[in-house]
């Protein structure tokens, strides 16, 4: 077997495992096995890389190839082991940010090396217009990929502020740099030269940069599944340049993959992905979406524990507080508390709660939570009604009435968990702070609403401590009515 035919082979294998890895992670039970098969596929694609390149190149490009290979897969193991669960978006966000660099700096590196020795033989004359238009395209996605994650990762890591940017005529500036782009690169194809090259790069990077920075707080999650199609179209981009097979459909798997999921989660928030695509549906900026909006009314841990020992259904809605404080385990032990006295325990999980998709889940399954009293928002919403407490733990823009009330907030329209139709409502969270999308929310302000300030896993635990070690007759200490505050 030749060695092209083995590498041929190995791409086809890796390839496999790849879709194999994608089908694994789509359930929780095979997740486990999906990311063996990732990691399989990417050292058999890394291995078969470096054989065929021993074949062609000195040993000066191997020892590179091997050295930034063993600084990559340091880095990212040190960066992996430290990562906090509540950091992941951010990591993936800067993660997107290489891929599109490294298709800007492929796009680059193929454009010059044509333009200084031509194609020596590897492109047909009549294909090398496909190839400027490759270039062309590469370079673009790359760029937009590029500048749009790091203003992801800036929004998520709150080292910029979350709040949409509103230049005026934002969509026109959008469509416009769509329209030049696809001038551009008929010219381009037509007549290559190195300041159409120079001007594609900047447009994209302003345009990554703009499309990011329009979109408001509450719709990041769409932002980063869709950056995250971007970067497996760089990807394929760059592989259409490097003749890379393997590269190919790996982007072409990563770009279709982050598409669906950019599209379910348009429905699960209520967005349209046309108008995702074509960047910013934050369509307003917040008016001063954070002052309070009346009184609120303070309750302590062991008043929370006389509500719930009275309850006869309690539903609980876990947010990114709950991750923050680690709060998952006491959360758990009270469910099993509550249970044990005969009250109907359930969760509600909101498709966007915490800071990736599934964070809640992964929380409460780790805590040992049983599967089958964790609903889904659309399972538990019509249950609120008829529930007797809802523990709103460390959840903010997922609670909030004023998506479905209120047509002028920056989140109207997302669907919401309907958390004020039960008969109580206490939320656990350190102050009257806005949640990610900066916007005060109503709920703090209802009738039926008490706030139990304090990090969610103490006040949790102070509630367990008033329960009492075991089921009995009710908490330790008596009831004091709640607290009015401001
Ligand atoms: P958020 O709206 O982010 O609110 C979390 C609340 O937790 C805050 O108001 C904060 O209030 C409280 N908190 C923080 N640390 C706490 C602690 N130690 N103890 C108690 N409370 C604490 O939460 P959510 O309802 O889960 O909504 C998620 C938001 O993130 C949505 O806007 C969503 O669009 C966005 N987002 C989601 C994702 C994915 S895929 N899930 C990705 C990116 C962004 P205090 O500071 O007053 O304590």
């Amino acid at each position: 077997m030749t060695s092209m035919t083995a590498s041929r082979a190995a791409d086809l294998v890796a390839a496999l495992l790849f879709v194999l890895s994608l089908a694994g992670l789509s359930q929780h039970r095979t997740s486990r096995a999906g990311v063996v098969y990732g990691i399989a596929g990417m050292a058999l694609a890394l291995v078969a890389t470096v054989v065929v390149s021993a074949q062609s190149v000195s040993a000066g490009p191997i020892a590179l190839i091997l050295l930034a290979t063993v600084i990559g897969a340091a880095l990212g193991l040190w960066r992996a082991r430290r990562v906090e669960m509540t950091q992941m978006p951010e990591l993936i966000a800067v993660l997107h940010s290489f891929v599109g660099l490294a298709a800007v700096l492929v796009g680059w590196n193929s454009y010059l090396e044509v333009e200084a020795h031509g194609s020596r033989g590897r492109i047909a004359a009549d294909l090398t217009g496909i190839h400027h238009a490759e270039v062309f395209i590469g370079v673009f996605i790359g760029a937009v990929t590029f500048t749009g994650s790091v203003v992801a990762y800036l929004k998520l890591s709150a080292r910029i502020k979350s709040r949409p940017l509103m230049l005026p005529g934002k969509n026109a500036l959008n469509l416009g740099a769509l329209a030049a782009f696809v001038v551009l690169t008929v010219w381009f194809t037509v007549s290559p030269s190195l300041p159409l090259m120079v001007t594609v790069t900047v447009l994209a990077l302003a345009l990554g940069w703009h499309l990011v920075a329009s979109i408001g707080g509450g719709d990041m999650p769409v932002v980063v599944s869709m950056l995250n199609s971007y970067s497996g179209w760089a990807a394929a981009a760059a592989g259409f340049l490097l003749d890379n097979n393997l590269l190919i459909v790996t982007g072409a798997l990563v770009g279709s993959s982050g598409a669906y999921l950019s599209y379910i989660m348009c429905q699960a928030m209520n967005r349209s992905f046309l108008s995702v695509i074509a960047g910013g549906f934050g369509i307003e900026a917040p008016p001063g979406g954070d002052q309070e909006q009346g009184e609120h009314r303070e309750i302590r841990a062991h008043e929370a524990a006389e509500l719930l020992a009275r309850a006869r259904s309690v539903v609980i809605t876990p947010g990114y507080g709950m991750a923050v404080a680690q709060a998952q385990h006491p959360v758990a032990e009270l469910t099993r508390r509550l249970r044990e006295r005969g009250i109907e325990v359930r969760f509600g999980v909101h498709p966007v709660a915490g800071r990736l998709p599934g964070h809640m889940n992964v929380l409460l399954a780790e805590a040992r939570v049983p599967y089958d009293i964790v609903l889904e928002m659309d399972e538990i919403n019509d249950d609120f009604a008829d529930t007797s407490v809802v523990l709103v733990i460390g959840a903010n823009d997922t609670v909030n009435p004023s998506a479905t009330e209120d047509p002028a907030s920056p989140i109207a329209g997302m669907p919401v968990l309907r958390v004020w139709e039960a008969e109580q409502v206490v939320v656990f969270k350190r102050s009257m702070a806005s949640g990610y999308a900066g916007v005060q929310n109503p709920l703090f302000f209802r009738e039926n609403s008490s706030m139990l300030f304090g990090d969610a896993r103490r006040s949790v635990e102070g509630i367990l401590q008033a329960l009492g070690p075991e089921a009995g007759p009710g908490p330790a200490a008596p009831a004091q009515g709640v607290t009015a505050g401001r």
